[in-house]
């Protein structure tokens, strides 16, 4: 029987962020090359996009490629930024009928024109759609985001736009990259590594972390929803007591 079917579908995160980690370890496991594990993530991101499509959670965010990842091998990141080309061709037509809005995140501007200009197409061609949004981490450090956060409040006081005594943790949160978003409820990590990765540092701050050590390739539906199911085990006091809460 399905984990699904335990789920208290009122009690569901509204955002899930995950960092789809063990891609090469399972290629390595079969003999092959890392690029053959990449490949094979594709299905994962597409069984979690779909499964929370379906459920009705409404973010689910993707660490994808982090500013640390241009340190790879060229030829790791070549093939990367050529996969999210054929993945964003393969799945635009998923993305539609989902009703899936795909977004992305990061420092888009170090990106291949080629790629991002592709992944621009498919952030227009489902901008209409108001199920799920997909938001993608590209080229994405949570410092950097940070630290441009940080600029533009600097360079907003300067101008007299907003009063230094104005910034606050809600206006913080609106020179993020991630605003207009609900910071997660949930964050999952494959793999069997338990960090975070300069992911989303800021956001996650009261966010329920669930590690497996499955690998990202074998990442499937059923997999989604043991996650959802540990989530919803837990109790989230933020920072009350146990007994504040009833
Ligand atoms: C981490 O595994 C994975 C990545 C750096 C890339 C994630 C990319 C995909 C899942 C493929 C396509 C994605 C999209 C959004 C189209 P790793 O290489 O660090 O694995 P390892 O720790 O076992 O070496």
């Amino acid at each position: 029987m399905s984990v699904k079917n335990e789920l208290v579908l009122d009690k569901l995160p509204k955002h899930i962020a995950i960092i789809m980690d063990g891609n090469g370890r399972w290629a390595k496991k079969k003999g092959n090359l890392r690029i053959f594990g990449h490949k094979n993530g594709v299905s994962s991101v597409r069984e979690s996009s779909e499964s929370c499509a379906e459920l009705g959670i409404e973010y689910l965010t993707l660490y994808a490629f982090s500013t640390e990842n241009w340190n790879r091998p060229k030829n790791e990141v070549r093939a990367l930024m050529e996969l999210l080309i054929s993945t964003i061709n393969s799945e635009t037509s998923t993305l539609l009928k989902n009703n899936i809005r795909l977004n992305a995140i990061g420092n888009l501007n170090e990106l291949p024109d080629k790629t991002r200009n592709k992944l621009n197409e498919a952030i227009d061609k489902t901008k209409n759609n108001d199920g799920l949004l997909l938001t993608l981490a590209l080229s994405y450090s949570s410092k950097d985001e940070i630290i441009h956060a940080i600029q533009n409040i600097a360079s907003d006081v300067k101008k007299e736009k907003i009063k230094s005594e104005d910034i606050n943790e809600h206006l913080f949160d609106q020179y993020l990259f991630t605003k207009n978003m609900p910071n997660p409820d949930l964050l999952i990590r494959t793999s069997g590594e338990q960090r975070i990765s300069n992911f989303l540092l800021w956001q996650l701050a009261y966010t329920e972390l669930y590690f497996t050590d499955v690998l990202w390739p074998d990442f499937n539906k059923e997999e989604l929803y043991k996650a959802i199911y540990e989530y919803q085990q837990r109790e989230r006091r933020f920072g009350k007591t146990s007994e504040q809460l009833t």
